[in-house]
């Protein structure tokens, strides 16, 4: 997911900008760039590849950048275009009067390109940017040019040529623009590629992320869809639509503060998270459950009780680890509320002509709220008349907003592209929901008073499991080297096994595959080699003596046992060569234990090998494209 960080104020505009992307390295990138108005009045652009440090390194070594209080600055993860300093951002026109950093896609750039240079334009890159770049340029140039043009109070020439270009693009996008005709003068626009303005103190702060803001100032505005904003030294801004609709902005606390972005004593963002998943649990239970009577709230969700009390169908959808979320979601909703659930990935529900009956209720989740393929699956739900929850994490973001109703996860920025707190955040949410449903429905106060206290024990529980970091990295050290895993598990932790897997998987590049642990026998048992290391979730629960049998399977084939299991069970060290113990719990919450061993066999293992724990190869923290 590319950043984007603006500014406009009275500062000197580098330093803010360039740590502004420092905040949004997380997301994943391959190339940055800072465009800025000089003194001089005229826009310099410096861009590289690779790290933030060495476009760092360019403007203190060779090519320094002029002092300017208004500029912008982006990250690339490429799109359109091999990743190379002419593809990065900022793009200019071709007169060097526009300058522009964009997120997302303009689907019919390539139209627009031939117009422009049958106009007579030359263009330098591959990118969908550079297009949107000429573009405004071009109708900036129009306009000038006839005379008498009308231009609202605190409307600029600027705005106008972007709403004018804005209106023959189809795609989406969150940009922001400058000019040197207008230096004091920068104007935003968003459409389905979140943009947050940050209101300071005589200054603006613009990024696609809060992470780039929480430290100037903690009052935002969420820019919507098709809106747009002229914003100039002395707090003076103007919000509109695209089609020039006064709007009146609407100024938000943010919820995060600057710590939670901080590293810390840690050495990467992925270990604090899954130390802080108590404490996130924690938050994200707080003023939800009355452990005492068993009850439920979810302000979120309070207005639409009766509609998901008589829903018929719940889907639960997202990608990757918000996937194997929702299929834990599945699996309690069946089992607590006695709900029909389905859990699909968004990318295969949005293409396949799902059927969609009255009173189904859609779930999306996810961490970043960006996703592109799960807003898309929520999109095609609504369209065919469900209703659609939320559960995500980003406050503000286009899931978020494009759902009737949710719950936040409350787990804090989740820095680390590798998914734990969220996951685990977005597991406690399913399961007050599924509580919440259950009660409403067949579930007994008993019952739900039992799962509600078993949740408000799981913050102290997580706690215990984190105890065995030290044994669990030893494990890993002994498989690091390992290039084939497998993750059995079965009921609530098949789920688990496949997450288990991907975490490996994505930070540490061993080849891992997840699957319910009867599966195995049928085809995947051809696998186990001599010394293969083999994870099995064998925690107490209604088919722990057919995991015993799986096990025994595997290491008659010469597989290496690595055992998640309950407290107190000596029974399972005759049959493992390694066991990660975690506390006794209701089967239907054990997943929010056992997954916290694998997040730390993934880690260790990653960091053996040398991996980029918190920025793999290939990855990006939020996948908003197609
Ligand atoms: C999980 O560790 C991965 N980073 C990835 O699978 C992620 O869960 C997926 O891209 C969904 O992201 P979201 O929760 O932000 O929608």
């Amino acid at each position: 997911m590319c950043g984007i960080v603006a500014y406009i104020g009275r500062k000197i505009c580098q330093p803010v900008l360039i740590e502004g992307l420092k905040r949004l390295e997380y997301r994943g990138y391959d190339s940055a760039g800072i465009a800025v108005i000089g003194e001089d009045g005229q826009i310099a652009v410096r861009r590289a590849v690779g790290r933030i440090s060495v476009l760092e390194s360019k403007i203190a070594d060779t090519d320094p950048l002029p002092a300017a209080m208004i500029g912008m600055a982006h990250t690339r993860w490429a799109t359109h275009g091999s990743p190379t300093e002419i593809n990065a951002h900022p793009h200019v026109d071709d007169t060097a009067r526009i300058a522009l950093v964009h997120n997302g896609i303009i689907e019919n750039y390539s139209v627009l390109r031939a117009v422009l240079e049958d106009k007579g334009h030359k263009f330098t890159s591959q990118t969908d940017t550079e297009v949107l770049a000429m573009l405004i340029g071009h109708v900036y140039s129009e306009l000038k040019e006839k005379n008498g043009i009308h231009l609202k109070p605190g409307q600029s020439l600027l705005a106008k040529a972007v709403q004018n270009a804005l209106s023959e693009v189809s795609g989406t996008y969150g940009i922001a623009v400058i000019c040197r005709d207008e230096p004091e003068t920068l104007v935003v626009a968003r459409k389905g590629s979140p943009l947050l303005i940050g209101v300071g103190n005589d200054e603006y702060i613009v990024a696609s992320d809060a992470a780039a803001i929480v430290e100037h100032t903690a009052q935002v505005i969420y820019l919507n869809d098709n809106e747009m904003a002229v914003l100039r030294p002395g707090n003076d801004m103007r919000t509109s639509t695209i089609d020039d609709i006064d709007v009146s902005p609407v100024i938000q606390q943010l919820e995060s503060k600057l710590e939670e972005y901080e590293l810390g004593s840690y050495e990467h963002y992925m270990l604090k998270e899954i130390f802080e998943q108590p404490q996130a649990v924690s938050n994200c239970l707080r003023g939800r459950v009355d452990g005492k009577e068993g009850r439920i709230t979810l302000g979120g969700v309070a207005n639409f009780a009766r509609e998901l009390t008589k829903a018929r169908r719940f889907i639960l959808t997202g990608q990757g680890t918000a996937w194997h979320a929702g299929l834990i979601g599945d699996y309690l909703f069946e089992d607590l509320a006695k709900v029909v659930t389905e859990a699909t990935y968004a990318s295969e529900f949005r293409y396949r002509n799902p059927l969609v009956e009255d009173n189904t209720v859609m779930i999306a989740i996810s961490q970043s709220g960006e996703t592109a393929d799960t807003l898309a699956a929520l999109r095609e739900a609504r369209e065919k008349g469900a209703m659609a929850l939320g559960v995500v994490n980003v406050v503000g973001s286009t899931i978020a907003r494009e759902t009737d109703a949710g719950v936040y996860l409350h787990a804090g920025p989740e820095i680390g592209v590798a998914s734990t707190k969220a996951f685990t955040c977005q597991l406690t949410v399913l399961t007050m929901l599924a509580i919440y449903i259950g009660r409403r429905r067949f579930m007994s106060q008993p019952q739900c008073q039992e799962l509600a206290q078993g949740l408000l024990a799981i913050p102290d529980q997580m706690r215990e499991v984190l105890k065995q970091n030290d044994a669990v990295r030893e494990i890993a050290a002994r498989f690091a080297q390992q290039e084939n895993w497998l993750f059995l598990g079965r009921g609530y932790h098949y789920p688990v096994a496949l997450e288990g897997a991907l975490k490996l998987k994505e930070i540490s590049y061993i080849h891992a595959e997840g699957m319910p642990a009867a599966e195995m026998k049928h085809g995947p048992i051809a696998l186990i080699s001599d010394g293969m290391p083999v994870v099995f979730i064998a925690t107490k629960g209604h088919q722990y003596d057919k995991v015993i049998s799986n096990i025994e399977e595997v290491r008659a084939r010469g597989g290496v046992i690595i055992a998640v299991a309950t407290e107190g069970d000596k029974n399972i060290t005759r049959y493992s060569d390694h066991v990660v113990y975690i506390p006794e719990a209701l089967e239907a919450l054990q997943p929010l234990l056992s997954v916290v061993p694998l997040q730390l066999l993934a880690y260790h293992a990653a960091v053996i090998r040398g991996c980029n724990v918190d920025k793999p190869r290939n990855l990006a923290k939020s996948v908003t494209v197609e």
